[in-house]
């Protein structure tokens, strides 16, 4: 599972679900009520995260990371066995692990490092059957507490995608219960500091494009210490009828935009400081109808390079070769280019600094990105610390 074709795939599988985007009105306003403490605590202790994909440490290792621009970073992969549900952790796994949160608690700059278990690529039926009973549970609890102990890892992290009917998601809010119980008992009982518990969840609180199933936010309140919503792949070349903004902060009409996500977790009754904001470190490419017409939402007839995907690091350096005119797109808040027909919608330094204005507006925990190694020398992730400060 931490194989080089990893990452990659989880590129292309996460959200995959949104291809039937068709929704049309404007997000309800919200209206913040922050209070003075909330104010003070934001900009003193944002969650600042990154996830490290560990297919890529052959190329980007953890050693790699420059820890200067982060809070939190997550080891990016593991899975629970099919039949046991305690993790699968090989020797390969084990070496990987060890490597990780030693290379981190070497760095000059001190961050957390958080065990995240699933990905884009895992299968939900296998969390779903974990999740059902309480056998299963307390086999897959049990475990990831003794592998982030035994690895030195300062919390767990769950990437369920996704939780498939309401039933899952009333028992991911039961998973939540029970795991957060464990970890104060391990904690009380070994005088550690408690392990984090946190989440990777749809950009939304509800599966709004399916069946409004809904995540159990008031378990997620009182359990887990944060949320991170998944804001991108919104568009993208599961579509290729038109070019689209995949991580747009707005959308003209539609509910499928950063801004109603991050909102609906809010109203859900999650507190502001427990949702924290996906940041994509990746564009989303198509292959323009007439290269005369390149905006947002133009005609488009398939997919353009990198087969539909490319990190920003390579979007960078894609633009540069081929002098592709960039711009900027207020209304979605995202930066796209274009070259010939080549067409490609990215986050680049100005359109994540307005992201993090508005996340900042709302008063919420931070921002997470998908991820380390597609960044050009650091350039976003830089950026971004400076904006949220
Ligand atoms: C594809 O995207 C276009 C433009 O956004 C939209 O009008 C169309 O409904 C989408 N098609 C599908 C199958 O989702
Ligand atoms: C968008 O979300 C709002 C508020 O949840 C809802 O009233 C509206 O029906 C949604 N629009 C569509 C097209 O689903
Ligand atoms: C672990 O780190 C050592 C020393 O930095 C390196 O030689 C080795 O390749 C790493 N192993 C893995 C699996 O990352
Ligand atoms: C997913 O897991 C379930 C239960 O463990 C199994 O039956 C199914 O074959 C798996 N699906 C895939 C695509 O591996
Ligand atoms: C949003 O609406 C404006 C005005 O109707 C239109 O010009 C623009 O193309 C739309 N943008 C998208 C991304 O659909
Ligand atoms: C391009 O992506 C599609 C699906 O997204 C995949 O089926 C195909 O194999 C990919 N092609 C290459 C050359 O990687
Ligand atoms: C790059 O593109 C701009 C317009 O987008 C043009 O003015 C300039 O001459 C081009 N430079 C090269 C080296 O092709």
């Amino acid at each position: 599972m931490a194989g080089q074709t990893m990452a990659l795939l989880l590129l292309i599988s996460i959200f995959y679900s949104l291809a039937s985007a068709s929704n049309i009105h404007e997000p309800p306003a919200l209206s913040p009520s922050p209070s003075l403490t909330t104010t003070l605590m934001t900009s003193k202790s944002a969650i600042k995260a990154g996830y490290w994909p560990s297919g890529m440490s052959s190329t980007f290792p953890a050693s790699a990371i420059d820890t200067t621009y982060f809070t939190h970073i997550y080891f990016a992969f593991l899975l629970p066995d099919p039949t046991t549900y305690r993790l699968i952790i090989n020797q390969d796994d084990g070496k990987l692990l060890g490597n990780f949160t030693a290379a981190l608690r070497g760095k000059k700059k001190q961050v957390k490092t958080l065990l995240s278990i699933g990905g884009g690529g895992s299968n939900s039926t296998t969390f779903a059957q974990m999740a059902s009973s309480a056998a299963n549970r307390a086999a897959f609890i049990d475990s990831t507490i003794a592998a982030a102990r035994m690895y030195g890892f300062d919390g767990v992290d769950l990437d369920w995608e996704f939780p498939q009917t309401q039933q899952d998601l009333d028992n991911l809010g039961t998973l939540f219960a029970e795991w957060r119980a464990a970890l104060d008992t391990e904690a009380a009982a070994t005088g550690r500091r408690r392990l984090l518990l946190t989440s990777a969840v749809y950009f939304a609180a509800k599966f709004i494009l399916a069946d409004n199933r809904a995540y159990p936010a008031a378990s997620i309140a009182d359990n887990v210490d944060w949320v991170n919503a998944m804001c991108f792949d919104y568009r993208g070349s599961w579509n290729t009828s038109a070019t689209g903004a995949h991580a747009a902060l707005f959308y003209n009409n539609s509910n499928v935009s950063t801004s109603f996500g991050l909102r609906s977790w809010v109203e859900a009754g999650v507190p502001r400081r427990k949702v924290v904001m996906g940041l994509p470190l990746y564009g989303r490419t198509w292959q323009l109808k007439d290269p005369s017409i390149s905006g947002v939402g133009a005609p488009a007839v398939g997919v353009g390079p990198g087969n539909g995907t490319m990190f920003f690091n390579d979007v960078v350096d894609y633009n540069m070769k081929n002098n592709a005119t960039v711009v900027y797109d207020g209304p979605t808040v995202s930066t796209y280019s274009y070259y010939g027909t080549a067409w490609i919608g990215y986050d680049d330094a100005t359109s994540v600094t307005r992201k993090i204005y508005y996340a900042q507006g709302l008063k919420l925990g931070g921002y997470f990105f998908w991820a380390l190694g597609f960044d050009k020398d650091w350039m976003i992730s830089e950026q971004a610390s400076r904006a949220w400060s």
